[in-house]
């Protein structure tokens, strides 16, 4: 989707991904539902001519294959993109399907007896008085709407040593809300100004601060390699900047290699192969079952926390993730496969579908 001026958010990121294709043999075109003509079905594309550095456009026919980076913000782009969807979405191929909000994303996993041992308790908004025996049972809860990203809206409440509870997180907007103390009877005025109702979801809270306060967390890459099988490409860990309760990236956070970041925690190497191997199973397990339950997938990103006993638990399953994080810690070969990899999966999908014609 365009920005304002047209500007286009990723458009670093599809450069890398035009002259990596065009090493490979694969044309890589960028287009928004701004760019077709219906009339014609045709659409004027962007392609990077790699020779004068710049991008430029043409016009051109539908790709044989569509790689869906489309992120709506706001009511006005989401109708575009589903009118896109409900006219064109017959003759046209994805790398990936859809997946659903948090909270059915939530229900479904849990069918899954493995991955559903690594869900924290979750359960959506029906109002203060569930919430308040809910925060009680687990001390600290997360309250996140379900179709939320980036951090935003997201309140943080928890049990305080001395009386009441503390209550911190990010409006809609990601600004940081600071930590105030609350009472019990204060809770449910405090929530009201939030407007939540079931479009929230409220999740037990993993204890994630570090030495220094901030929270941290994981995001794991598995992606579809050129042979058509899933492989986790890479790990890396988030730390959230001063009085905030979320890690996210866009949100101030700071990549820190996954090993420094767990060393710090475990100090001990033996614990920390323990803990990779069991995030590294599970994000196998999730990507088998995602794809199983949704339908084709390209790749997901994973949000992972750790625990204080090491247990791994899976905060969020992300269908359009950035990679940026690998470039972050310096993971220069990570970054490059996070970029090729859908490229040979693409190439892999050609192939097969050609064979099986012949
Ligand atoms: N249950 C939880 N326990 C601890 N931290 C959490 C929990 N849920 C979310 N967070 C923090 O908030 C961030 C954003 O939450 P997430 O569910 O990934 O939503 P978003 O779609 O906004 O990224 C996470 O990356 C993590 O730092
Ligand atoms: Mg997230």
């Amino acid at each position: 989707m365009y920005l304002e001026e047209r500007k286009l958010e990723e458009l670093s990121f599809f450069r890398k991904l035009s002259i990596y294709g065009q090493k490979m043999g694969i044309e890589v075109l960028v287009f928004t539902p701004d760019d077709i003509h219906a009339s014609k079905s045709r659409i004027q594309a962007l392609y990077y001519n790699t020779a004068a550095r710049k991008w430029q456009r043409k016009w051109t026919y539908f790709p044989e294959l569509i790689y869906d980076r489309c992120r709506y913000h706001g009511m006005e782009n989401y109708r575009k993109i589903s009118r896109f969807r409900s006219q064109y979405n017959r003759r046209l191929k994805y790398l990936s399907n859809p997946l659903a909000n948090k909270w059915s994303m939530h229900q479904i996993l849990s069918e899954n007896e493995e991955i559903a041992s690594h869900l924290p308790a979750t359960v959506r908004y029906n109002g203060s008085k569930e919430l308040i025996q809910f925060l009680k049972k687990y001390q600290r809860i997360y309250l996140k709407p379900r179709s939320g990203t980036g951090g935003r809206g997201i309140i943080r409440l928890q049990m305080t040593h001395g009386s009441g509870f503390l209550m911190q997180g990010r409006d809609q907007n990601r600004h940081i809300i600071r930590p105030q103390r609350v009472y019990e009877m204060q809770i449910s005025a405090k929530l009201s100004t939030w407007k939540l109702n079931d479009r929230y979801i409220v999740q037990q809270g993993i204890p994630l601060s570090l030495k220094d306060g901030r929270v941290h967390d994981f995001r794991m890459l598995v992606q579809k390699n050129g042979k058509g099988e899933w492989e986790i490409t890479g790990c890396a860990g988030r730390v959230g900047p001063r009085n905030s309760v979320t890690s996210n990236l866009h949100g101030g956070g700071t990549a820190v290699p996954m090993d420094t970041l767990l060393l710090l925690r475990f100090e001990n190497q033996a614990k920390v192969e323990e803990i990779k191997e069991e995030a590294y199973k599970l994000g196998m397990n999730v990507a088998e079952f995602i794809e199983k339950k949704f339908g084709q997938q390209v790749e997901i990103g994973i949000d992972l926390a750790i625990d204080p006993k090491g247990k791994v638990w899976l905060l969020e399953v992300n269908p359009k993730p950035s990679r940026e994080v690998f470039h972050k810690i310096g993971e220069t070969e990570t970054y490059r496969k996070a970029i090729t990899r859908p490229l040979e999966y693409a190439s892999w999908l050609m192939k097969r579908k050609k064979s099986k014609k012949e």
